[in-house]
């Protein structure tokens, strides 16, 4: 017999490079919480229903509650030669309160064991994650509040298209924001279900009460079919999808941020504390944080097609193959919440030059749109107008003026229905605060979106 736990029908010993090759242990660690409270959760059960003796249940317990104490305390020790986190527990189990220890794995496999242990650890960390990008959002619509009245360039294309509001560029990411928490949020449904009770792939022959341990535990809901409770990933591959969804929006924040901090456009400047310098050039100030959070997407995005090709082709139940689910998930979980985090900092400390938004739309053609309207709204046709402002456009482009520089004369000879008002109109402030429509960039509107957005985070 070998001396694993699972040890009794093999002869063979195999090469400590080959357990290391199929050992856990150096990720699943992170599941020791997880896994105490999920075997107390099941002793207890065990216990209530005579599967095992009262006094053996608090036994057990008893030995449970130490490992947690020396967990907690930093004195427990994992080894390799125990495969993974169930092994190991077990293992220091036995040591302390010898073969009563054997009792609590009846009922239980491995395979429903570690679904467990996996879903709580997501559980118990979805909270951290939607409060994080609450605080960004909180983030965001303060800054907006506090820029609601800057204008700056709208871009298509990365060209100038129409002047917006700083507040409402702001406000776009909130929304995003609020999809992903959603997102989070509907995550959290797939996530509180227990496939406790599965045991290896067919449930029990033991009277085990799957609702007992569902309350213990904090679970929603209980898997209702053993195959589907020991194969399900789905609320991984869900938590992976929506992490490189979140991971979308701040990558392309951060393309923002780091272009909008140049030189050239100098529209922003990050705070020192979300800076880092040059080795060699003095004068550099690098948006390393931004840029690294950008980065980090690609690897999150790997995590979900690495999670996604894993699953792909396995048939049911339980395969090996899904310990390769939790290094990649850990990772990410540490990734957005540090990603989230960084981006609250960077955007509540960095500086804002409204000043140089604002004159970005004073020199452009950005207000075209705004004189073809006008013409529309004296009954030009559209197309007509358009036409003739694209004459007026690159007449400008020919003398050096805007819009607003030619004289009334100038602007008269395109089309005869201008008048001495349009000036007015042609301002960028004009084009911001003229669309009212629901959802644009008036100012008016963006003050108003930014309280719905506060009742929608007060709701959070
Ligand atoms: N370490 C394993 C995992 O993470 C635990 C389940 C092992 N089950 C088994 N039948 N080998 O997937």
């Amino acid at each position: 017999m070998s001396d694993k736990l699972w040890g009794g029908r093999f002869t063979g010993k195999a090469a400590e490079w080959v357990d290391e090759f199929g050992a856990s242990i150096g990720f699943d660690y992170r599941l020791a919480e997880e896994d105490l409270e999920g075997s107390l959760a099941h002793v207890k059960m065990l216990g209530q229903q005579g599967i095992i003796s009262i006094d053996e249940a608090k036994q057990i317990s008893a030995g449970l509650h130490d490992i947690q104490a020396d967990l907690a305390a930093g004195k427990v020790e994992f080894s390799v030669a125990n495969e993974d986190i169930h092994l190991n527990i077990e293992s220091l189990l036995t040591k302390k309160i010898g073969p009563v220890a054997g009792k609590l794995h009846t009922g239980r496999s491995r395979n429903d064991q570690v679904a467990t242990d996996f879903h709580l650890w997501v559980k118990h960390r979805l909270p951290a994650v939607k409060e994080a990008i609450t605080e960004l959002q909180q983030t965001l619509l303060d800054l907006a509040e506090k820029h609601a009245d800057v204008i700056m360039p709208g871009y298509t294309h990365m060209q100038h298209a129409q002047p917006i509001s700083y507040g409402h560029y702001l406000l776009a990411y909130f929304e995003m924001f609020q999809r992903d928490f959603e997102r989070f949020e509907f995550n959290e449904k797939h996530t509180n279900m227990l496939p406790l009770g599965a045991a290896a792939l067919a449930g029990t022959t033991f009277p085990i009460d799957r609702q007992l341990v569902a309350d213990e535990l904090g679970f929603d809901a209980i898997y209702h079919n053993s195959l589907d409770a020991v194969s399900d990933r789905d609320f991984a591959l869900e938590f992976l999808s929506n992490a490189s969804i979140l991971m979308v929006h701040l990558s392309r924040m951060a393309e923002e941020l780091i272009l909008w901090g140049t030189y050239e456009f100098n529209y922003i400047e990050l705070s020192d504390n979300f800076s880092t310098g040059s080795s060699i050039m003095p004068q550099k100030k690098n948006a390393d944080f931004a840029e690294l959070v950008r980065g980090k997407t690609g690897h999150v995005f790997g995590s979900l097609m690495g999670l996604l090709t894993v699953m792909k082709g396995l048939p049911l139940a339980y395969n090996k193959d899904m310990q390769e689910d939790k290094a990649a998930t850990f990772e990410v979980m540490d990734t957005i919440l540090a990603s989230v985090k960084v981006f609250t900092g960077m955007l509540s400390t960095m500086t804002v030059h409204a000043d140089r938004m604002e004159a970005a739309t004073k020199d452009d053609f950005s207000n075209a749109t705004e004189l073809a309207d006008y013409l529309a709204t004296k009954g030009v046709p559209f197309r007509q107008a358009h036409a003739a402002v694209g004459e007026l456009v690159l007449k400008g482009i020919q003398t050096g003026q805007t819009l607003n520089e030619m004289s009334l004369a100038d602007l008269q000879a395109a089309d005869s229905h201008i008048e001495e008002d349009v000036y007015e109109e042609l301002t960028s402030k004009a084009a911001v605060n003229r669309r009212t429509s629901l959802g644009g960039t008036a100012v008016e509107n963006v003050l108003k979106e930014i309280s719905r957005g506060q009742d929608i985070v007060n709701a959070h």
